[in-house]
């Protein structure tokens, strides 16, 4: 069976006003009825295919994280951090947590996937080359130079997937555009598949001091019932650095898969708006509001009646206390605020 391992942390500073430090952008429900994490957890609740999940979660963030797995997987098991140390230490003690020998699933808590029955079958075929030792990302076709996103390249086949010539971490926008126009090059979603033991073996060759400090952390955790509360102090000491610098670029055992299965990375409202279905002029309207004479836009409103009239491409969000109205082109930008007003 496959382990699941969902990772939560980082802030969404780019979803404010909706996504706020109290109640971060996996735990509200952006698509759908469901949180991202919630979905997260549906898509591998199939326990003939996926064994019980692990999650790695922010102390903050755990009351969130208990109360939506409840009703989903009452099995989850979650290791919770005193602070975030970026995805390889999160990783590392999961796979601290399970048997050398099992595959873990490693899936982000803030993505969206449209086509579950894809996805599992991705898996299944990442698992697969996992337990032969190699370290498997999800390869989604690339569209647009993304500056934020992992690349990969295919190089030949095995098994049901690919080796990988070379894994570049958020290329800048001249190599990502001559990626792009290369062809032989996928996006990394950000999902992995590796054995355990075979991950932290990895991860003891090319971080080796932040290895054996996830390892200590690990050691003199603090377990209560099915949770495990690493030391705070020791893992204080570890660094920070992501599983994609700290071992995909670096590991000659990488492989991927071809996951087709409507991968969207949910980073900013233009994401979002684009995930949501339009009426006929190109408008989206969420909640009590209404678009005249424009097109492109979206109104996402919580309570207050928006209204928009003659504007194109804009963006407007209206959360409790708070208004966004941006450019539908500049809503990277939303991170400035979000860092300031988070809450
Ligand atoms: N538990 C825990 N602790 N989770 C974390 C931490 C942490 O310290 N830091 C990040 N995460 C979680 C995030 O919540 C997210 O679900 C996932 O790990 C990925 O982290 P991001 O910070 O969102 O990474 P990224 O978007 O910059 O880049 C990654 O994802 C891209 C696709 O969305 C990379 O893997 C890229 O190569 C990839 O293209
Ligand atoms: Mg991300």
């Amino acid at each position: 069976k496959i382990v699941p391992v969902i990772l939560c942390g980082g802030s969404g500073t780019r979803l404010w006003p909706r996504s706020r430090a109290h109640r971060p952008k996996p735990f509200i429900p952006l698509l759908g009825e469901q949180t991202l994490y919630e979905q997260a957890l549906s898509r591998c609740s199939d326990r003939t295919v996926f064994a019980a999940p692990v999650i790695v979660v922010g102390a903050d963030h755990m009351p969130f994280a208990t109360e939506q797995a409840a009703k989903i997987a009452p099995d989850t098991r979650f290791i919770v951090e005193p602070m975030g140390r970026n995805t390889a230490p999160a990783i590392a003690l999961a796979a601290h947590a399970i048997e050398p020998d099992d595959v873990m699933l490693v899936c982000p808590s803030d993505h969206h996937i449209e086509d579950t029955e894809a996805f599992i079958a991705s898996a299944i075929a990442a698992a697969e080359l996992a337990s032969d030792d190699w370290l498997v990302s999800f390869g989604i076709e690339a569209t647009a130079p993304e500056t934020g996103y992992g690349y990969i390249h295919r190089g030949e086949q095995v098994g049901g997937g690919f080796a990988v010539h070379s894994f570049v971490e958020k290329p800048d926008l001249e190599r990502a555009k001559a990626f792009l126009s290369d062809g032989g090059y996928a996006w990394n979603g950000g999902i992995f598949a590796f054995r355990a033991g075979k991950f932290l073996s990895e991860l003891e060759r090319h971080r080796p001091a932040l290895a054996a400090a996830v390892a200590d952390a690990f050691a003199n955790a603090r377990v209560d019932g099915e949770n495990i509360y690493p030391d705070p102090d020791l893992f204080a000491s570890v660094e920070g650095d992501s599983v994609d610098y700290a071992v995909m670029e670096n590991t000659d055992r990488a492989a991927m898969v071809e996951a087709s299965m409507g991968w969207s990375d949910i980073g900013n409202w233009d994401a979002l708006a684009a995930r949501r279905i339009p009426d006929d002029a190109g408008n989206v309207v969420v909640g009590d509001g209404e678009i005249v004479d424009g097109t492109g836009s979206m109104i996402d409103t919580d309570g207050p009646y928006v209204a928009v009239i003659g504007l194109d491409d804009v963006v407007v969000v209206v959360d409790g206390d708070s208004i966004l109205v941006t450019s539908r082109s500049k809503v990277q930008r939303v991170g400035e605020i979000g860092k300031k007003k988070s809450n």
